[in-house]
């Protein structure tokens, strides 16, 4: 099934591609050369300062050249600690460039869930996923969305949207990431490891295919899930109902199943259009991907909504910075399957946006 966080493309050191976005990537680390010696030099001699406005000024300013195509993997990972060293400044012109063109080519406050409004009786809904299929609005459908957009509020203050990357294992995060206003997580996920990942929840998202794998698509007994989605306390959930044709059933199920239960959750589909906005926006930026992550769905979902933002979690390598092995999730290991996302280059877009301050890239311990 597509758009499965846990089937989203694994990537280990010798796999990372050559691709032009990952270059420019590689760039960034390559650059930084000189201050490796610093950053190795300064080990385990905590008195040697990194020359940290220097060398971070080399990063900034080289990071749209791609002139070098010879570094190794794992050294640009430890470049890409290095670059969580420099100091960060948010910068609110830069981001809200990006909030004036996701506006324009999607509105996430108006258009990221299905709503009454938005989604006329007798329309015709066209998957994402499959553009030749398309759905009649019916009656019974406006029956279960909201009147209206529940993203309408000012800007949030603070959100952090969680990867579940392998990463945020031992990273002591928890707390920090409960101190957003609005936390966003993805595919249902663990919610052991509170010490390292947190406990609050605005929004988690749920693959229909996580339906079909972990609930059997709610077809037979309904409590599982309905127990499994108390976890997250009260929440939002948001599922991709209308990526590909098939899928909307058992994301009804879950719908009803909740409000059955009498959960004070409510459900919310993301609406297609939003998602084929998007990929269209990012088509036409040269990403060429067979599919957007919900990940990357929703941190521009969040550059739209959020006055500040940080990223945890988000860290597609088998490796740490620091070089040691990681699982892929935080809680598991199964690795996804390939070529549904590009990882490394959605990943290369949360780097660049880190240095242009329109978000805040957290890797390693807070
Ligand atoms: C990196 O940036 C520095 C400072 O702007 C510049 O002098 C240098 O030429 C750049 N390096 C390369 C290889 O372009
Ligand atoms: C902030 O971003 C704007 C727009 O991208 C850019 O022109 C400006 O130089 C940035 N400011 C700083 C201090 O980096
Ligand atoms: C998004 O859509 C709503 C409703 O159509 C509209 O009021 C709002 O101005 C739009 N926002 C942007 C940024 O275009
Ligand atoms: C996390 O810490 C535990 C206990 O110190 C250790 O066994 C484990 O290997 C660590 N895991 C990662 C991924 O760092």
């Amino acid at each position: 099934m597509p758009n499965s966080i846990s089937m989203e493309e694994y990537v280990n050191p010798g796999l990372l591609k050559m691709h032009k976005l990952w270059v420019r990537l590689l760039a960034v680390a390559a650059v930084s050369l000189f201050s490796v010696f610093f950053l190795v030099w300064s080990d385990g001699r905590p008195d040697i300062k990194v020359p940290e406005a220097e060398a971070c000024q080399v990063l900034l300013s080289n990071l749209t050249e791609s002139f070098l195509k010879r570094v190794n993997e794992v050294w640009s990972l430890r470049h890409l600690k290095l670059m969580q060293s420099c100091r960060w400044n948010f910068n609110a012109s830069a981001l809200a460039q990006y909030r004036a063109e996701l506006g324009h080519c999607c509105n996430a406050s108006a258009w990221l869930v299905l709503t009454r409004v938005n989604t006329p009786l007798g329309t015709k809904i066209v998957y994402d996923g499959d553009h030749s299929k398309s759905l009649k609005v019916s009656s019974g459908l406006l029956e279960i969305l909201p009147e209206e957009s529940p993203f309408q509020d000012p800007f949030y203050k603070t959100c952090a949207v969680v990867g579940n990357g392998g990463i945020l294992l031992n990273s002591s995060c928890g707390s920090e990431i409960d101190g957003h206003q609005f936390v966003i997580r993805f595919n249902l996920p663990s919610t052991d490891f509170p010490e390292d990942v947190g406990r609050k929840s605005s929004i988690v998202t749920v693959n229909p295919s996580i339906l079909q794998e972990r609930f059997h698509g709610l077809t037979g007994r309904r409590l599982p899930f309905v127990k499994a989605a108390a976890f997250y306390g009260e929440t939002w959930f948001l599922i991709p109902a209308f990526s590909y044709p098939g899928q909307n059933e058992a994301s009804y199920r879950a719908l009803y199943a909740l409000q059955d239960s009498g959960s004070r959750s409510p459900v919310f589909f993301f609406h297609p259009q939003y998602l084929s906005a998007l990929s269209r926006y990012w088509h036409e930026r040269g990403f060429h991907t067979p599919r957007l992550s919900s990940g990357f769905m929703l941190v521009n979902a969040a550059l739209e909504l959020c006055q500040h933002i940080t990223l945890y979690g988000f860290w597609p390598f088998s490796l740490h910075p620091d070089g040691h092995p990681l699982p892929h999730h935080y809680y598991d290991n199964q690795l996804p399957k390939p070529r549904v996302h590009l990882m490394p280059q959605e990943f290369a877009y949360y780097v660049n946006m880190h240095f242009q301050g329109v978000l805040h890239l957290h890797l390693g311990k807070c």
